[in-house]
């Protein structure tokens, strides 16, 4: 064996053993003409020690720098009183050493691994092997890795079993574009890589497989953000003969034991559910971050008759909402910090951020201070201070504009000013969010789009009522929603072929363009599928969120940029003629884009 221990596992036990290991000179440091160095391992560190009485040990020891990899042999002692460092697991002790062999000298690295070094994403992108050398990124990769075997270990002791499903296959519609892979021996044909195992998985329940599960890397064409990546994991879960009560129950239940199994961290039991509409409503997000102590409340019937058209507008339209945000404590904020907030919400398109200070809850319009009070009567007044609850001290926010805006904007400040405030709590909020409505209009095209994806079951089970009735059809559709952020989402599937078609027909979906894109689903349908449903958690989000980072990109060995680049290995490349015409394609120089490519590449 090249070495005889890690060093992170080196402490009193060892005393006095003559031991071997090896790793990265981490730091040097010269002290009174003795050299120490920090070797460090994917353990941890351990100090070792060079004497100048072994002159060519010494010698070499001399010409160590950072990042060169070593081999070190020594003895095992106690570090000198006063040098002991606690936070280190070898902290109380150092390796005198009597061997040292370099096995690989280094560049002066481009990123230091010791402190914040102030180099950009690119560039830690671009090195990203000397990046994942930091204890931290180390870290978060050991527990995604553990969180991993978690997950398997939940759901194999639950009966669910592991099949992997094609990387090479059809679109699967989750609603993002698919990227496509030209195929050599089909001319013009395309491969879409999958942007979920969706279609797979209910074929193998139609198969009889029951309980299935796969650690699943999924592709998808979309904007990035920090919790979107175009290729990610997911743990992709369908099982046979269950209800969404039953599917609830089982993957909140493997939830609770993973984050108790990695984390030592125990969720709620059971998870609190609230509806789609109630989470509008409530929070104005369909993935509300129930820290915050925060609530959205409806004053449009109080405001209906107001002089104030900003407010009465909305008040008395269909598509409206005038909604109060009451922030205690909230009379402490500064001209200057009401204006921030009215700057944050205008990027969610609200027009403006009215408000009402309350001065002395209990003498009424006296007692308030607001640009708008004098557009308000008084029994409107009297009502938003008993509906908001509020006290002397506090301060009401207000949202009048369509209801979407409404509620993208006071939702966001909402959670803005828990944080800015202090008004979040520690912990983990997990909670179902459920009754999602099927289909959403999209406002541009006024088609039917599918809120979850087009495999999802309906509440009602008669498919001529789906028809009749869309726009107020709800689903059997869920998301776990964890402490603001959607972690996972799933669905009671369709398994009679005229619901299916009845769903497609709603979206629009023609039956031969149904017959062509799916019709091996809909066939299937038709041979004896069984009742399932399932879920996919998002592995990196929740690894991220264990992990305290704030991007999927911490927890993600070898991720993309925010334009789906990888610095490292420069993907995407340009291809070679060669294999472009084997492939019968050619490139078309006349988009923007594709000439800066060229260019680019050379
Ligand atoms: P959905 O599209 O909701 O459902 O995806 C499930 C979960 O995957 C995560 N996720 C992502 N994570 C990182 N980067 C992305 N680009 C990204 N997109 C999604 C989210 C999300 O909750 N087939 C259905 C599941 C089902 O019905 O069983 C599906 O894919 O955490
Ligand atoms: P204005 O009459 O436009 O000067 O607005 C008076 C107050 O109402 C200001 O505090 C604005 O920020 C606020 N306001 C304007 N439009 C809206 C809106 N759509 N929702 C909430 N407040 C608004």
């Amino acid at each position: 064996m090249m070495r005889s221990h890690y060093n992170g596992s080196i402490n009193r036990d060892a005393l006095d053993q003559t031991i071997t290991a090896c790793g990265w000179v981490h730091r040097r440091r010269d002290h009174g003409g003795v050299i120490f160095i920090d070797l460090r391992d994917r353990s941890g560190l351990l100090q070792v020690v060079f004497d100048p009485d072994q002159p060519d040990i010494f010698a070499r020891a001399e010409r160590l720098r950072s990042e060169y990899v070593v081999k070190v042999t020594g003895r095992v002692r106690n570090r000198p009183e006063g040098t002991i460092n606690k936070e280190l697991a070898s902290g109380e002790v150092e390796i005198s050493a009597n061997e040292l062999d370099v096995l690989n000298a280094a560049l002066t690295p481009p990123i230091q691994i010791d402190e914040t070094d102030g180099v950009g994403d690119a560039a830690r992108l671009r090195y990203r092997y000397i990046e994942l050398r930091k204890p931290h990124m180390q870290s978060n990769l050991r527990l995604r890795a553990n969180f991993t075997r978690a997950v398997r270990d939940a759901l194999d002791s639950r009966g669910f079993m592991e099949v992997e499903t094609p990387i090479l296959t059809r679109a699967t519609p989750e609603g993002a574009r698919d990227f496509l892979v030209p195929s050599r021996t089909q001319p013009g044909h395309f491969f879409a890589l999958p942007q979920s195992p969706q279609l797979f998985k209910q074929l193998l329940m139609t198969a009889g497989t029951d309980r299935y599960y796969q650690i699943a890397r999924c592709f998808r064409d979309e904007d990035l953000r920090a919790d979107r990546q175009p290729e990610f994991t997911q743990i992709d879960i369908e099982a046979s003969f269950v209800d969404s009560e039953d599917l609830m129950t089982i993957n909140e239940a493997m939830m609770r034991e993973v984050f108790a199994t990695v984390a030592g961290e125990s969720l709620p039991e059971p998870f609190p559910r609230i509806t789609y509409a109630d989470a509008m409503r409530r929070f104005g997000s369909d993935k509300p971050d129930l820290r915050i102590d925060l609530e959205l409340v409806d004053v449009a019937d109080l405001v209906k008759t107001a002089e104030f058209k900003v407010f009465s507008g909305p008040a008395t339209r269909d598509d409206g909402r005038v909604a109060a945000l009451a922030v205690p404590g909230g009379a402490e904020l500064t001209r200057k910090q009401i204006d921030d907030y009215t700057e944050f919400v205008g990027r969610y398109g609200a027009k403006g951020l009215a408000y009402i200070r309350v001065d002395d809850v209990n003498t009424g319009r006296e007692g308030l201070t607001s640009p708008i009070l004098k557009f308000l009567s008084d029994e409107a007044i009297a009502g938003i201070v008993s509906r908001t609850g509020v006290h002397s001290g506090d301060l009401i926010f207000f949202g009048a504009d369509r209801v979407d805006v409404v509620n993208d904007a006071l939702g966001a400040l909402r959670v803005r000013l828990g944080h800015d405030l202090g008004l979040a709590s520690d912990g983990w909020h997990p909670l179902w969010v459920i009754d999602w409505p099927m289909f959403e209009k999209d406002p541009d095209t006024g088609r039917f789009e599918a809120l979850h994806h087009p495999f999802t079951a309906p509440a009602v089970d008669d498919p001529e009522a789906l028809k009749q009735a869309p726009e107020k059809a709800l689903s059997q559709a869920y998301d776990m929603v964890l402490n603001g952020n959607e972690i996972g989402g799933g669905s009671v599937r369709i398994h009679d072929p005229n619901m299916q078609q009845a769903a497609f027909d709603v979206l629009g979906i023609t039956p031969d363009e149904a017959e062509q894109k799916f019709g091996f689903l809909l066939e299937a349908l038709s041979c004896g599928a069984p009742p399932h449903g399932g879920i996919a958690f998002g592995l990196d989000r929740i690894v991220m969120l264990l992990a305290g980072a704030e991007s999927i990109r911490e927890v993600i060995s070898f991720p993309k940029t925010q334009t789906a680049t990888d610095p490292l290995t420069g993907a995407p490349s340009a291809a070679d003629p060669a294999h472009l015409r084997e492939l019968g394609l050619r490139m078309r120089h006349t988009g923007s884009t594709a000439t800066n490519r060229t260019e680019n590449t050379g």
